[in-house]
């Protein structure tokens, strides 16, 4: 008899991404907090998802909105307490929902006090958990590279008469992995939160961590253009991806897994690239590193079925997939690819192998938020601006309510009126919304073994429409979208249609627009 071993609960499982400042407010102060959260998980359940993960909820000064960590084992009074995150982390599971938290380890804030130390002297005993420099020979930073915000990836700190390196903002000054104490303290920090109870970490910027031992300068961009953003006149061939990164990935892989906890890795690289973070079989790295083909994809049937096959072809053995349409940090879907496309896109996310991670709002279809000038607050936004890649407009509150529902004080920023009618409760009663369709979608998958764990095969273009088969070995599902405004028309196997992006469902001749699910005979 063959017994096949159960399956991770992360395999069949549809993370949730929240952005806190921006959920739900409990309090009126005009940013989303802790209790705001624990309110709406009814939505959460209605909607279908399994975990949810919480963009940094630590105390920050918030000059990166909480990705700039003072204090990496305590919650930010504006969204609450310790006890409101337990109380919170209770009633999620008492509802089966899991809590992803999200662990910054490539920087800390200034406000951090190992930075304040590190940065009182040259040998304080701190000094080393951050990367200090002398200036170049003839003065100025210690090497080429640039921010990922623009400017030099180096700030003077005129006390000490040394540089400190920061990816980031200067108020992000990176911290050093190559010291085994501050390794220590930050898997510390880890350990404290899968104590409490968490049961994974979205690790943020994960491949920055580890910089060239030697910080050569990086080699220039040759496809640099004016308007794409500073970061991209070199390539960050020295500043990131170094091969030590995997040691420190295995380490946290190792805490993780006795818990029985997942780490999902933000890492935008190359596929190949990419891959190396799963780790080997003997050191195994993060369960998930994020997958960003579908942010960065053209739109178009034949470029999707391609990298789909290509993502799926270079998994390493063992390897678990995993698909994201947006996050806190990219043009939302809605936006990118136009009302009509983004139902096509729920039905692309829900039904492709893998793990799938919704952003918030995306499952009400909103599109990026108009941001009056005087209203920007992202610093990505004010320090390289006009470029359009601010980060507000996928980061405004998400309307629960036609008259907005978020907070009863001002909002930190404002719901643009075009959300409105796109609120919650106008969907949830609407059978043709797009909430209504995720809710759908999600069903189908948490009842369809096929959908939520099954082999994909079969995958190809046909013009306009992109199809794939999913398969169980028991069940197949054809899966068939059109990435056109046209009709169009495809042979496939004859089956029943169980779910159509529009409603009534005739499958002879697929609709503009249309997506379907059939079930195979
Ligand atoms: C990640 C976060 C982004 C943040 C940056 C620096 O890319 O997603 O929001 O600004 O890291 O921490």
């Amino acid at each position: 008899m063959i017994v096949t071993p159960p399956q991770p609960w992360w395999h069949a499982a549809t993370i949730y991404q929240i952005y806190p400042r921006s959920f739900a407010d409990s309090d009126g102060d005009g940013i989303g907090d802790l209790r705001g959260i624990a309110d709406r998980l009814d939505h959460l359940v209605a909607l279908g998802v399994d975990a949810l993960w919480i963009s940094p909820i630590f105390p920050s000064p918030m000059a990166d909105f909480g990705y700039d960590v003072a204090d990496y084992t305590g919650i930010d009074p504006r969204f609450g307490t310790l006890a409101d995150f337990d109380a919170l982390l209770a009633k999620a599971h008492g509802l089966g929902l899991r809590v992803l938290l999200d662990f910054v380890p490539n920087h800390s804030s200034d406000q951090h006090r190992w930075f304040v130390e590190s940065r009182s002297s040259r040998d304080n005993p701190k000094r080393d958990w951050y990367i200090w420099r002398d200036p170049a020979p003839g003065g100025g930073p210690p090497n080429n590279w640039i921010s990922d915000f623009g400017g030099p990836a180096w700030t003077f700190d005129p006390a000490t008469g040394q540089y400190y390196s920061r990816a980031f903002l200067p108020q992000q000054p990176d911290l050093n992995w190559r010291n085994p104490d501050l390794r220590a303290a930050m898997l510390d920090a880890m350990r404290f939160w899968f104590e409490r109870g968490v049961d994974g970490f979205r690790i943020d910027v994960l491949w920055h961590m580890v910089k060239h031992v030697d910080f050569p300068d990086n080699p220039p961009n040759p496809d640099f253009r004016e308007g794409m953003g500073e970061m991209h006149r070199v390539l960050q061939l020295h500043s990131t991806d170094q091969p030590e990164v995997h040691a420190i990935a295995a380490d946290m892989r190792e805490l993780a897994d006795r818990y029985d906890a997942v780490l999902v890795g933000e890492i935008y690289l190359p596929v190949p690239r990419l891959m190396t973070y799963y780790g080997s079989v003997d050191a195994p790295e993060v369960h998930l590193p994020f997958n960003f083909q579908l942010i960065e994809a053209g739109w178009n049937a034949a470029e999707l079925a391609d990298r789909i096959t290509d993502y799926e072809a270079a998994l390493p053995t063992g390897g678990w997939p995993n698909w994201v349409l947006g996050n806190h940090d990219r043009p939302r879907i809605a936006t990118r690819v136009g009302a009509a496309q983004a139902r096509v896109a729920a039905v692309l996310l829900l039904t492709l192998r893998g793990t799938p991670t919704l952003y918030q709002g995306d499952e009400l279809g909103l599109p990026d938020a108009q941001v009056p000038a005087d209203k920007v607050q992202d610093p990505r936004e004010l320090r390289e601006p006009g470029l359009g890649l601010g980060r507000d407009p996928v980061r405004t509150p998400l309307p629960w309510t036609g008259e907005g529902g978020f907070t009863s004080g001002a909002p930190w920023l404002p719901i643009d009126p075009a959300h409105l009618p796109l609120n919650v409760a106008a969907q949830a009663d609407d059978p043709h919304s797009m909430l209504t369709l995720y809710r759908r979608l999600l069903a189908l998958r948490r009842a369809t073994p096929a959908l939520a764990t099954g082999a994909i095969h079969d995958v190809r273009a046909e013009g306009d429409v992109l199809t794939y088969v999913r398969n169980d070995g028991t069940d197949r599902y054809r899966i068939v979208l059109n990435l056109g405004h046209q009709p169009a028309a495809i042979a496939f196997e004859p089956g029943t249609v169980l779910l159509s992006t529009h409603d009534t469902a005739t499958a002879a001749t697929l609709r503009p627009d249309e997506a379907l699910i059939l079930k195979v005979d």
